[in-house]
């Protein structure tokens, strides 16, 4: 009987503000026989790799509480987008030794569907791409890639043949850095303009060809967009004072994204003062969520034959901020809320989830 050591980071108490590592969360272990342990009809998944994303704060909240994510259990392991190698399996669908890409626990083995539903799960066949980790498949090719693609194909591409000016803030993230290279790639006459908080992360904005590239901790973010405006499409991951500063200096007929708030997951920054700019400058503002609706669906299928050759090739880069271990899941979930993690924040749980 192959009785392994089986990490798992569980939920045992809702933050307030910010999400505190071993306080919020717990790393435990057990043993686990994974010859035995019960699938009904599942696969018990040798996970490889996880994500940390910030929308995973909006999860860490009372379950009377309404929101786009589901929540997250006390006492339970959190899950998330992951990737992971089939070790067993009830489902014809499915053998082991295949990679999978889907929404795993926090765990080193999985079982998927496991016991709780919620509507983010999910789970499929994924191949190993040549040259790229399967980490990949957690981040770059997950979440923030197919969020940036779906946000943009979806509301911004026929605008984008008419406009000057893109403005994109928390730009050096996941998100921000996707979106930069895809649109240098479609769209290559756009004039970008991007923010983020660390000197380290303005030099890598300049060096994937941002046109102006600011500090918002340390400069004006209103004086910059005025100097540099006015904008055409902002693409908003921040929202509060940053919104505030893009309504003010939009074009007329402007266009707004409104990709997330990160800004506000953790502390109030009270309402937007210049939403009459909507009015005034006849702006359309699209928010969404990835994967929600008919049209995401529609743009992820275009994500899956565009995407993949266009990372091959280096046109979009892999940028991780490596975590080392399932132990180190809680700290990469409160990195992306400090501004710590440099590229896409992933947990790499075996290593060969982090092998290319
Ligand atoms: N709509 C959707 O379906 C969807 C899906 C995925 C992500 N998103 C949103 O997209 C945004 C970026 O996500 P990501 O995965 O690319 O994260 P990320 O950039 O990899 O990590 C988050 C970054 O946010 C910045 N940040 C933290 N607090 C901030 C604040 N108060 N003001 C401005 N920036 C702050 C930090 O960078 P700095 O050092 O630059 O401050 C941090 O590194 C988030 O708002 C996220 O919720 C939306």
């Amino acid at each position: 009987m192959p009785k392994v050591t089986n990490g798992r980071v569980i939920y045992v108490a809702h933050p307030t503000g910010y999400y505190e590592p071993g306080v919020h969360t717990k790393y435990v272990e057990e043993q686990l026989d994974t010859d035995t342990v019960p699938l009904n009809g599942g696969i018990l998944v040798k996970v490889l790799a996880i994500s940390s994303d910030p929308y995973m704060r909006h999860r860490m909240r009372d379950e009377s509480i309404p929101l786009f994510a589901p929540p997250l259990k006390i006492g339970e392991p959190l899950d998330n987008f992951s990737v992971g190698k089939v070790v067993r399996s009830e489902d014809p669908t499915y053998t082991p030794g295949d990679y999978v890409q889907g929404y795993f626990t926090f765990e080193n083995y999985s079982v998927y569907p496991g016991s709780t539903t919620h509507a983010f799960k999910h789970c499929k066949k994924v191949p190993k791409l040549p040259g790229l980790p399967m980490s990949a498949f957690a981040g770059l090719l997950a979440l923030p890639g197919k969020t940036a693609y779906q946000g943009w194909y979806l509301f911004a591409k026929e605008k984008a043949k008419t406009s000057k000016t893109l403005y994109i803030s928390v730009a050096a993230g996941a998100v921000g850095t996707f979106l930069i290279e895809y649109v240098k790639t479609v769209h290559p006459y756009l004039k970008i303009i991007a923010s983020a908080g660390t000197p380290a992360k303005i030099d890598l904005l300049k060096s994937i060809g941002v046109d102006v590239a600011f500090n918002y901790k340390e400069t004006d973010t209103a004086k910059v967009l005025a100097e540099h405006g006015p904008i055409d499409i902002y693409w908003d991951n921040a929202s509060g004072p940053t919104l505030d500063a893009a309504l003010c200096n939009m074009s007329t007929f402007g266009l707004i994204i409104a990709c997330g708030a990160i800004s506000s997951y953790n502390e109030d920054q009270g309402a937007v003062k210049h939403f009459e700019k909507v009015f005034e400058r006849s702006l359309s503002i699209h928010g969404f969520v990835m994967g929600i609706g008919d049209d995401a669906r529609r743009a992820l299928a275009e994500f899956d034959k565009e995407i993949p050759p266009l990372v091959q090739a280096r046109n979009i880069k892999l940028r991780e901020h490596r975590f080392q271990g399932l132990k180190s899941a809680e700290q990469a979930l409160r990195s992306v809320h400090t501004g710590e993690n440099f590229g896409k924040a992933v947990v790499i749980v075996d290593e060969e989830g982090g092998a290319a």
